[in-house]
């Protein structure tokens, strides 16, 4: 069955998720909309799709089954809700709405209208972390100690209605969570503005697992160079990740294996050899859309939900505040 895929904003981001659906296998792309006229005009141009100023107007004439909604964040509950009242399955962008308020909204009026709902965190699709993350689950680390992610770079150009937590460390925030499969119970927080205007470009941060594994977060808009990566420790090594170059490596503790046997737990942690596991490449947004039609197609729970969209977005509500109060108890200063 091919199915129907529209796109609500067609900005930077709203373009590539016009680009994948014209793309892919089984889905065609039948409308864009954004109330400006330029960017109706590149779409028209390169795709050869009709496009509308008015989302509802796209909604009602050219009746979608699959809507991606990739509006500026501050529209994307009256946006998504608009798609769901139409009965349409809604991919809405990272972070999924602007307040947690808003978030819970949107999840209960797709559960109301049995409407699929999935939020935009795309680095779940990024070849390398699903290979890291299949290897931590079938237990190639043992007990997993820690996950770091850096995610640093220049300061983006355009300007921004959200500090870096919300709109960088959400990625992290979501991809923390995944791996580790447990809910974060502890959170500290350091934060910065350094050039925004307005809110934090730096974070510090650490995460308390249930469970117990430990979660860094390094993330700025300060780097004159863009790293994004994500490590995880545990009992027999290290993987790491990196998101851009889509590899993935591992470092083995030469001595989890010698002592495994006889103690069933960690003796010792010894340097051992280094591997580099191959990974089968590709766009990480062609996976994700890929991912979103066959869960409409199916009638199968999408792979990042919207109380994810809503978990990842709570942390970060929680981390900037964390980061202004800057309070720390235990320490008085020397
Ligand atoms: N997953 C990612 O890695 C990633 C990357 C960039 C942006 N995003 C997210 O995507 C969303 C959009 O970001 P962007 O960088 O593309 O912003 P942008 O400002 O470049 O584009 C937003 C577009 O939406 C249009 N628009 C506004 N209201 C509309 C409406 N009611 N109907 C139709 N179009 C409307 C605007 O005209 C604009 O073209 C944000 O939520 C952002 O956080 C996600």
């Amino acid at each position: 069955m091919t199915l129907r895929a529209a796109v609500i904003g067609a900005g930077a981001m709203g373009r590539h998720h016009a680009r994948v659906y014209a793309a892919l296998d089984d889905v065609d792309l039948v409308g864009v909309a954004d109330p400006v006229a330029e960017n109706r005009d590149w779409v028209e141009r390169r795709l050869r799709v009709p496009t509308f100023d008015d989302h509802r107007t796209l909604l009602s004439s050219q009746r979608p089954d699959l809507v991606s909604v990739v509006v500026p964040t501050q529209q994307h509950l009256t946006v998504a809700l608009d798609v769901i009242a139409a009965g349409v399955a809604v991919l809405v962008e990272k972070p999924i709405a602007a307040t947690e308020t808003e978030a819970q909204v949107m999840i209960d009026a797709a559960r109301v209208a049995d409407v699929v709902l999935t939020v935009g965190h795309v680095e779940r699709f990024n070849p390398a972390v699903r290979e890291l993350k299949r290897r931590v689950d079938a237990g190639e680390l043992g007990r997993v100690f820690t996950v770091q992610a850096r995610r640093v770079g220049p300061f983006p150009a355009r300007v921004r209605d959200v500090g870096v937590v919300v709109d960088l460390a959400t990625h992290d925030l979501d991809i923390l969570r995944w791996i580790v499969g447990r809910e974060v119970v502890r959170i500290q927080a350091e934060t910065a503005q350094r050039i925004h205007t307005a809110h934090e470009d730096l974070l510090v941060g650490l995460l308390r697992f249930d469970g117990g594994a430990i979660g860094l977060l390094n993330i700025n808009w300060l780097t004159p160079t863009k790293i994004r990566e994500l490590s995880v420790t545990g009992e027999r090594g290290m993987f790491v990740a990196d998101y851009l170059r889509q590899t993935l490596t591992f470092y083995e503790n030469a001595s989890a294996d010698a002592h495994w046997e006889s103690f069933g737990q960690l003796q010792g942690v010894v340097e051992g050899n280094a591997t580099t596991i191959r990974i089968d490449g590709g766009e990480p947004l062609v996976a994700e859309l890929a991912a979103f039609a066959a869960a409409v197609r199916d009638r199968t729970p999408p792979i990042v939900s919207g109380e994810d969209g809503l978990a990842a977005l709570r942390l970060a509500r929680a981390i900037v505040e964390a980061g202004e109060r800057g309070d720390d108890p235990a320490w008085g200063g020397p």
